[in-house]
């Protein structure tokens, strides 16, 4: 009896552990709402870059050479970057001598932002850093040339209402740059886990053109694509 009870509670304790495991570290806390997952970055912020160890070369490559070439028409454009985080995006760009524009970055978690202004402090107002949810923006339509998401959609409450507001405040023929989640983790975020299929069609049925996902990391596509000149 004793045997049977003791098995009982380690199972229970086990189902426990898992839970616990995949609603905090697998999943960031998405299942929970925002003010968990922003509670997480919150306490992690100060490890944030270390963890993730970011290649300028790499960063290069894959964040600021398509980026600036979708752009290349525009002298110097204004970007809007979602969920910034630790100023990925305004960090990579302004290191470009070649890169003449300004931007914006919104993120939920003020240490987060709390890095970023620190990262970002050598390059004075050409980011102006905003603690906001990406939903809804705090923006008039059509303002930016490029609005940027990255490694972020899946954490947000609704990544279809964020990637609506990320296209209201585009410009007709702006450049929407993020990311969708995949990999054997991806499965982990049940039903907010998008295929390339799904993510392709929700971004053309919102009016975005020239949709491309293209592989990026292990976790993560590249999604790049044009907001209807029209
Ligand atoms: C994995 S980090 C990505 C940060 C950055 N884009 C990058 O690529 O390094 C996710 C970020 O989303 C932010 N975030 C989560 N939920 C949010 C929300 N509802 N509104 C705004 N930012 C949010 C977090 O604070 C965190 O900084």
């Amino acid at each position: 009896m004793l045997f049977l009870y003791l098995l009982f509670v380690l199972l229970v304790g086990l189902l426990l552990f898992l839970l616990f495991y995949w609603l905090i570290i697998d999943t960031e806390g998405a299942f929970l709402g925002r003010r968990v997952v922003v509670w997480l970055y919150d306490l992690t912020a100060h490890r944030y870059d270390a963890i993730k160890e970011f290649d300028t070369a790499d960063e290069e490559h894959l964040v600021v050479r398509p980026l600036m070439a979708a752009l290349a028409d525009c002298p110097a454009p204004v970007i809007l970057d979602v969920a910034t985080g630790t100023g990925r995006v305004p960090f990579d760009l302004l290191q470009q001598p070649t890169f003449t524009g300004t931007l914006v970055a919104v993120d939920a978690s003020s240490r987060m932002l709390a890095q970023a202004r620190r990262k970002l402090a050598p390059y004075g107002t050409r980011c102006q850093l905003r603690r906001h949810a990406a939903t809804p923006l705090p923006f008039p339509d059509a303002q930016f040339d490029a609005v940027t998401c990255l490694e972020a959609l899946e954490f947000l409450p609704s990544d279809e209402d964020a990637l609506r507001e990320m296209t209201r405040v585009l410009r007709p023929g702006g450049v929407l740059m993020t990311t969708r989640r995949k990999g054997s983790e991806a499965h982990l975020f049940l039903h907010r886990h998008r295929s390339e299929t799904q993510m392709v069609r929700l971004l053309q049925e919102m009016g975005l053109t020239q949709v491309h996902c293209q592989l990026w990391q292990i976790n993560y596509d590249l999604i790049m694509a044009r907001k209807s000149p029209t």
